[in-house]
């Protein structure tokens, strides 16, 4: 049996850097064993344990679609120690990836459906994963509508730049991009929180799945659109971010009630969610 522990060796083959403060990089990674990357078999809405040697481990949702081959991407934000020493790597340094872990978004209740993507911040990671899976030629008539509503403080904190701008071009899929406050005189987006543009551009809830993913503050004020608009709370998705240690549900370091958000989640309908204790 192998050791769950134990990271696939990768290297960095890419770094963009992704918002003007530099506080946001997404990191290419390409794995050194090819038959490691087969194991890697990952879905959308999935994280992983990315290792620093010597420094330790992170847990990060894959920011990049199964349907793109031959890498990974993750979309790391500079707040501490692993995230420090992450954002001075260079291209072609070695690092880990240990995974993949966790549930994925509902991809079977999704299909046949219209879906609904509620993003905030550098939160979006896995819901380009989940735009980009959606778009693939072979997965595209599985969905119905798509809708994005997708935000940032500003402009220049927006994540995916130049693929915001070929989404927004597509007629397969209906973009609202908005940032909170912008004195651009160019921009043509929207100017606004994310959940009063997620009630000004959604009309209802008919036969949709909201995935919404962003800053708890976000959350809060979204879930009650998304219920006036018509969604039950099943059809409502989340993704949490809890503190993690293993990411395999052996520890006992990031449990909500008898759920282990590493093993359990990170994904959660607020159905369920309503039912565990409020700790998260
Ligand atoms: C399932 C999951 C997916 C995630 N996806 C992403 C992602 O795509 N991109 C990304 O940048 N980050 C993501 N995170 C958060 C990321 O794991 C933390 O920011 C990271 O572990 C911080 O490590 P550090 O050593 O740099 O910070 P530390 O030195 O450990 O801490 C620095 C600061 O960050 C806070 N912090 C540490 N861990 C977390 C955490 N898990 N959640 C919230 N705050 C934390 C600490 O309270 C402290 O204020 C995700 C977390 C989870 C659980
Ligand atoms: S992180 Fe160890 S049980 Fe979830």
């Amino acid at each position: 049996m192998e050791n769950p522990y134990l990271p696939y060796p990768v290297r960095i083959e890419g770094i963009v850097t992704e918002t003007e403060d530099g506080n946001l990089k997404t990191f290419k990674l390409v794995f050194l064993n090819p038959e490691h990357e087969k194991k890697f078999s990952y879905i959308p809405g999935q994280f992983a344990e990315l290792s620093v040697a010597g420094k330790g481990e992170i847990p990060i949702g894959i920011a990049s679609s199964p349907t793109e081959k031959g890498f990974l991407k993750f979309t790391v934000n500079r707040v501490g120690l692993v995230t420090k020493h992450l954002h001075n790597m260079k291209e072609g340094d070695l690092m880990g990836v240990r995974g993949p872990l966790g549930n994925w978004y509902p991809w079977e209740e999704m299909e046949g459906r219209n879906v609904v993507i509620v993003g905030g911040g550098f939160a979006f990671t896995t819901l380009r994963s989940s735009i980009i899976y959606m778009l693939h030629p072979e997965n595209r008539p599985k969905f119905k509508d798509i809708t994005v509503v997708y935000g940032a403080r500003s402009p220049e904190m927006l994540l995916y730049r130049d693929e915001l701008a070929d989404w927004e071009q597509r007629d397969d899929i209906h973009m609202h991009i908005t940032v909170d406050a912008t004195d651009d005189p160019d921009w043509k987006y929207n100017i606004g929180f994310v959940p009063a543009v997620t009630e000004q551009k959604l009309t209802n809830a008919d036969d949709a799945i909201a995935i919404v993913c962003g800053p708890p503050i976000m959350i809060r004020f979204t879930q009650p659109v998304l219920e006036k608009l018509g969604f039950p709370s099943e059809r409502i998705i989340l993704s949490l971010e809890m503190r993690m240690k293993c990411g395999i549900g052996i520890c006992g370091r990031c449990n909500i009630g008898d759920q282990y958000v590493c093993k359990d989640g990170p994904v959660f309908s607020l159905a369920r969610l309503k039912e565990l204790p409020n700790e998260y």
